[in-house]
């Protein structure tokens, strides 16, 4: 019999940054079909990102043989990440994006997939932290594999994942330097957009410029819990979306602050006094409105420079673990 014939192997390796973002404003309109509910609001980047990286083993085209000389007859992923507490399987989003593209464009293609996860942002914490990953293995995927896809065709692929995967494919297509430099022009590329539907109808606007002072209480908030909490709530202040847009496009940032409004705080903060104590500690110090991001728990405030930023990130140091010194990306 002969031998499995070695076909030349081809590895390549990418960095990306998978971002995180916050929500400047938040509405929840109603319930839809499929146990989501409707939505707007307005969506921005943040500085503060993961580090993944990814490799591609082939191992030959139609199953040949790898580089440990082992048969290969499919695409095999490998999933690690520097957090014992966050699994590197199935389950995680990372290693669901890597097998929605195998399935859907791995043809022929026979390796290995690894992929590496520094996590930065903290998890289950509004900040869309899984689905940036998803959205940056999506990303790599694409240019790992040549498939030339464009912004609105990953965003189709991240709306099967999650409701927040495509803004974060959408932003991170004007960010990560190896995706924009080629699909920085896709009029879908931005760092801002208001989010409606379930959240994946997006339309990018002109962003937020400003430093960023963020911080986790340590609870973990479940999305679910808390959208399914809303609808028990009668909600009385809701932001003004139109008003928020005008305000980014004026680029006045105290009227901004102004228009931060999250609907999902009124379950969250209940839910979590340790919220509430977190918003009030940021307000007292630096007069700066406060807002939970997404669902929660995170809270974020503008900050008027880096120092100021830093200042607050001192103060409150000792109150949560996980505070950040950042600043929106534009
Ligand atoms: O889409 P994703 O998997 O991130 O959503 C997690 C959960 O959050 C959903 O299963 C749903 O319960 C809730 N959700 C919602 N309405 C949205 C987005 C999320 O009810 N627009």
């Amino acid at each position: 019999m002969t031998p499995p014939v070695l076909l030349k192997e081809y590895r390549q390796r990418m960095k990306l940054n998978a971002y995180a973002k916050i929500n400047l404003c938040l509405d929840v309109l109603g319930k839809m079909e499929g146990g989501y509910h409707r939505v707007e609001m307005v969506m921005q980047q943040i500085a503060l990102c993961d580090e993944i990286t990814m490799d591609w083993q082939a191992a030959g085209q139609h199953g040949g043989a790898d580089a440990d000389g082992e048969m290969s007859s499919a695409i095999d992923i490998r999933l690690t990440t520097d957090r014992a507490d966050l699994p590197a399987d199935e389950s995680n989003l990372a290693w669901k994006a890597a097998d929605l593209v195998a399935r859907t464009y791995g043809g022929e293609r026979a390796g290995h997939v690894i992929i590496h996860i520094e996590k930065r942002i903290p998890m289950a914490a509004g900040l869309a932290g899984g689905s940036s990953d998803c959205a940056a293995v999506l990303h790599g995927m694409n240019r790992l594999w040549d498939l030339g896809l464009d912004v609105g065709k990953l965003c189709e692929l991240g709306t099967m994942l999650g409701s927040d995967i495509p803004f974060c494919i959408m932003a991170q297509a004007a960010s990560d330097e190896g995706n924009r430099s080629y699909l920085g022009d896709d009029p879908l590329a931005t760092h801002c957009a208001i989010a409606r539907g379930r959240g994946t109808d997006l339309e990018p606007i002109p962003g937020l410029r400003s430093h960023i002072f963020l911080t986790t209480p340590s609870v973990h908030v479940s999305t679910r819990e808390v959208y399914e909490g809303i609808d028990g709530e009668t909600i009385e202040e809701r932001p003004d979306i139109d008003g928020m847009v005008r305000a980014l496009a004026e680029k006045n940032n105290s009227l901004i602050e102004k228009n931060m409004v999250n609907v999902l705080e009124l379950f969250t903060l209940k839910r979590y006094p340790v919220v509430v104590y977190t918003k009030n500690k940021i307000q007292d110090t630096c007069r700066h409105k406060a807002l939970m991001s997404g669902s929660g728990p995170s809270v974020f405030c503008l900050c008027n420079s880096e120092e100021e930023a830093a200042d607050i990130c001192r103060e409150l140091a000792t109150m949560n673990e996980e505070s950040f010194c950042t600043q929106t990306t534009y």
